[in-house]
């Protein structure tokens, strides 16, 4: 009896364990690639001044920024350098990274 009952909670476990690193990884990468940002828009996106607030920021809004500096699409000092070091999968993890931040 004891024995099926470890069994099934190795089982759980077993299952549990790769989705949730699977998910850490993403936040870790995704912070990673948001801390290259943090020099000019503050830790965690909250801007000091002088630069965007990207804390709170909607998503389409964020990806379409980025995805317009990239292309030229819309004016920039600095950002279309920035925004030319990423992939469009990257852009939608700093996305929800920067959402997902209080204002
Ligand atoms: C060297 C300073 C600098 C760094 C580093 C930097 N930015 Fe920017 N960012 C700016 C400036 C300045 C602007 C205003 C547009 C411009 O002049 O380029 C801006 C604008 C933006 C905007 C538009 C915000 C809005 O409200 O329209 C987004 C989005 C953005 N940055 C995201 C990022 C991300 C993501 C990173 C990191 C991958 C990053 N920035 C790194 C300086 C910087």
């Amino acid at each position: 009896m004891i024995k099926q009952y470890l069994f099934v909670i190795t089982c759980a476990v077993g299952l549990v364990l790769p989705a949730y690193t699977a998910q850490a990884a993403v936040d870790s990468h995704a912070r990673n690639l948001a801390a290259s940002c943090a020099a000019c828009h503050g830790t965690n996106g909250h801007s000091a001044g002088g630069t965007p607030v990207l804390a709170g920021m909607d998503k389409a809004l964020f990806v379409g920024s980025m995805k317009d500096f990239k292309s030229g699409a819309r004016p920039a000092t600095v950002m279309h350098q920035h925004a030319k070091g990423y992939t469009d999968e990257e852009f939608d993890l700093l996305a929800e990274f920067f959402a997902a931040q209080k204002r």
